[in-house]
């Protein structure tokens, strides 16, 4: 086990010693193999660099209570990134190799898996990019698909402190375009957003939905779920937001798990004045509570208050994460072990 100090990381990048590569060329992806080389040389015409052919993805693995490593549901990561290749004009990189390139290299660096009950766990980022020159306006045709991970700590510092996050007027999706495909594209238009939103002082933006600026849609990298009065779960529905691996198995703990009530539909600003709790989910936020809304000059203060998750995120969050980590038997086929 490397000597790292597991209980104070943050999320950022740490190199492991081996990554996973794969290379797409006249027409098919080669087998793939791992590496130690960590660093990418690339025609300086690249359809990446040019035009920003290029998608990722986001999942974790764990280290059990029982010891076993394992990760969460890696299928739908390779099925979501056959989506976004789909809609940019890449090939599908086949979902069962993805799946495979994961365990490997989950596998490979187990040493810097961090140790169970220090809070952190193993990020892993699969991307793909075009490598090949490109000038005009026009698809790549030669492609490279990496995966590496690293140890990361929480993605909001402070953990499971509520958030502070602003109703930003810039717009990170378009009706019809990209924002429900993990396109890098995606996050590069959301920086200027996110600095200024720092600058405030908030940790996020909420993003309405452009086309009518009444729904509440997500931030620039997490869902939202909220719990109304009554205890209810309820989400946005959009096509023009990502769909969260996270918020597809909190609604189905919820439903299932916990006997909620579970709703996903439009959701309205103004409505968000009523609810109870507010968390952002996903890979790398995990579930983190938002105890205040800023909107031009108002404040929406959600009654779980500034200093810890409410108490129904706060059971969503110890039953999704006990599943992860091994505490609860989650439901068929959503944990799968890396074999040492
Ligand atoms: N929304 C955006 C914009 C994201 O970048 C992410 C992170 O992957 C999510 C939501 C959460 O998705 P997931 O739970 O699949 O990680
Ligand atoms: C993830 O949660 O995996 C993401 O890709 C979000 C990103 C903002 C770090």
């Amino acid at each position: 086990m490397e000597n790292i100090d597991w209980k104070n990381l943050g999320f950022g990048y740490i190199k492991t010693p081996k990554r996973y590569v794969s290379n797409y060329k006249d027409g098919s992806w080669d087998t793939g193999c791992l590496t130690e080389d960590g660093t990418v040389a690339l025609c300086e015409s690249a359809g990446v660099l040019q035009y920003a052919q290029t998608i990722f993805e986001g999942l974790k693995a764990y280290r059990t209570v029982d010891g076993r490593l394992v990760t969460f549901r890696p299928d739908l990561n390779a099925a979501r990134m056959v989506e976004s290749a789909r809609r940019l004009v890449m090939p599908p990189f086949p979902e069962q190799q993805f799946v495979d390139a994961i365990l490997q290299t989950v596998r490979a660096n187990a040493d810097y898996v961090p140790p169970y009950g220090t809070g952190a766990s193993f990020y892993l980022r699969p991307f793909m990019f075009g490598t090949d020159a490109v000038l005009g306006v026009a698809p790549a045709t030669e492609f490279q698909f990496r995966v590496f991970g690293t140890p990361a700590g929480p993605y909001f510092r402070g953990g499971a402190k509520p958030i502070s996050i602003r109703v930003t007027d810039y717009d990170r999706a378009a009706p019809h375009g990209t924002g429900h495909i993990k396109a890098g594209l995606n996050y590069a238009m959301s920086l200027y957003a996110i600095e200024e939103a720092h600058k405030l002082g908030f940790t996020e933006n909420l993003y309405l939905d452009s086309a009518t600026r009444t729904y509440v849609e997500e931030t620039g990298g997490a869902n939202f779920i909220f719990i109304t009065k009554d205890g209810k779960l309820v989400t946005p529905k959009s096509d023009t937001i990502l769909p969260s691996v996270c918020r597809r198995s909190l609604m189905h703990v919820a439903a299932y798990i916990l006997g909620m009530e579970v709703e996903e539909r439009h959701i309205t600003l103004d409505e968000v004045r009523d609810m109870a709790e507010c968390g952002l989910c996903g890979t790398a936020a995990v579930l983190s509570p938002v105890g205040r809304i800023h909107d031009h000059g108002k404040d929406i203060l959600l009654p779980s208050g500034m200093e810890k998750m409410g108490p129904v995120c706060q059971e969503l969050y110890d039953t999704l994460t006990g599943i992860q980590y091994g505490r609860i038997e989650g439901p068929e086929g959503w944990i799968r072990e890396v074999e040492l």
